[in-house]
Parts: structure tokens; sequence; C-alpha cells
């Protein structure tokens, strides 16, 4: 059988058709192959593990923002456009410039050990016996889940809406796995709000499109912003 896919042409500045046979099993990044190695080996486009493990191969998939590798071609009813995400810069065809976002991971608050738990010598393996419970173990380790592919990024209104004012649901994750480990320090609350946290309506469109199914609403950016409004009150 075969499938039309469009993909966008940065140099045509629009969709352009291929017809590609399909055998079951096939994903979407499996045609745009198919494509490069038969019609046009000139399309730019980013992959590496095809396991839904790199991050690299996001794009919007019939206006979702969706990972190329882990979506079958059999889940999409009709014709399947692929366009590059709609946040970033584009670089070329399908690729994308996403050097502002790792900007921005930079500038989160770095991890800072709670010195009362290091022993008078400084000697961070010599710390002081604390407890450390199951559940705020288990909860950091949600958010390391993360592959950064930015379709969290891709996919938020308030991104698109108010741009760099809003930090974005892919770095209050990183700043809630820092804000959520017991050894941390670094009170982030400021950060966040200045970082414009408060945009974020909780619509959880970040949650829908997670491929590594973190509750980036429920359990990071709602739980931030209860800890910045508890700080004002007090
Ligand atoms: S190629 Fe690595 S996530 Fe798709």
């Amino acid at each position: 059988m075969d499938r039309k896919i469009k993909l966008f042409s940065s140099k045509q500045e629009r969709l352009v058709e291929y017809t590609v046979p399909i055998e079951h099993g096939m994903v979407v990044l499996d045609a745009v192959i198919y494509v490069l190695e038969h019609f046009d080996s000139s399309i730019s486009v980013r992959w590496n593990c095809k396991a839904g493990r790199c991050g690299s191969c996001g794009a919007e998939i019939n206006g979702v923002p969706s990972l190329m590798c882990k979506t079958r071609l059999d889940s999409i009813n009709g014709d399947i456009e692929v366009l590059p995400m709609k946040v970033f810069p584009n670089v070329k065809d399908l690729v994308i410039d996403p050097t502002d976002t790792w900007h921005i991971k930079k500038s989160i608050p770095n991890f800072k050990i709670n010195e009362q738990i290091i022993s008078k010598s400084n000697d961070i393996t010599a710390t002081k016996n604390i407890t450390l419970y199951e559940y705020d173990v288990t909860r950091a380790q949600e958010f390391k889940r993360c592959i950064e592919c930015f379709l969290c990024l891709d996919s938020c209104h308030a991104v698109r809406v108010h741009k760099s004012a809003y930090i974005g649901p892919m770095h209050v994750v990183k700043t809630a796995s820092l804000d959520m480990n017991p050894l941390d320090s670094i009170d982030r609350r400021e950060f966040l709000d200045k970082k414009g946290i408060r945009f974020c309506n909780v619509t959880k469109c970040c949650t829908e499109v997670c491929p590594a199914k973190i509750k980036i609403t429920d359990n990071a950016i709602i739980p931030e912003k209860e800890r910045i409004n508890d700080k004002k009150v007090i």
C-alpha cells in the first residue's frame, strides 16, 4: 500500500508531497528516510536513536508536536503532513535552532547542597546521616525521564504567545527536579516568578505531548506555582 506524505521545504516555502510504499509497523521517520533515499537527499532532518530516547526527531505531524520515530503511520488517517516545530527558528526544512533553549537551561540556578548536612571538614562524601524518603526519590526520578525533545515547548500556547517572557514547561521540569531534591538548598521561586511561570494556565497541552509520560503540569508546574504563592503569602 502507498501513502502520501508531505514534508516542509524551506527552499520552496511549502509542503512537498511524496508517495511512499508502506509496510506494517512503519513510523513517520521511516517514511521521511524513504523520501531522503529515493526522492530528495537534500532534505534536512534530525534523528539519532530511532527509539524515542535522544529527543532529536521532534516535528509537527498533522499539527501535533510528536516524535517522528514514535508515530506509527497506521495511527494517522489520510495524508501525513510534517512541519518543523513552530516556536523555534527554522534552520532548514525540518531542522530547528534550539540555541535559546540551551541558554535558558543554563540560566536555571544550579544544584547547591544544603551545607547543614555537610560535615565540618566540608567533605561532601562525609555528609551527616539524613533520611531520604522513597516519595522524594521517585518524585525526582520522574523528571529525569525528560529527553529534551522540546515537544512540550512547541505545544505550549503560553510560550507561543509570550515567547521568551515564559521559561516554558521543559525548564519548569528541570527547575522542579532541582527544587524537589531533598539535598538541595537553593530557593528558585523568585527565578521562576520572574521567568513568567504565571503565564501557564495549566491546560496540560505539554503533558499530553510528552513522550516520556511526565506529568508536567500536575507534578512540576502546579507545585512550583503553589510554592511561589506560598512565598508571597508569607
Ligand atoms: S530519533 Fe531519537 S527520539 Fe526520535
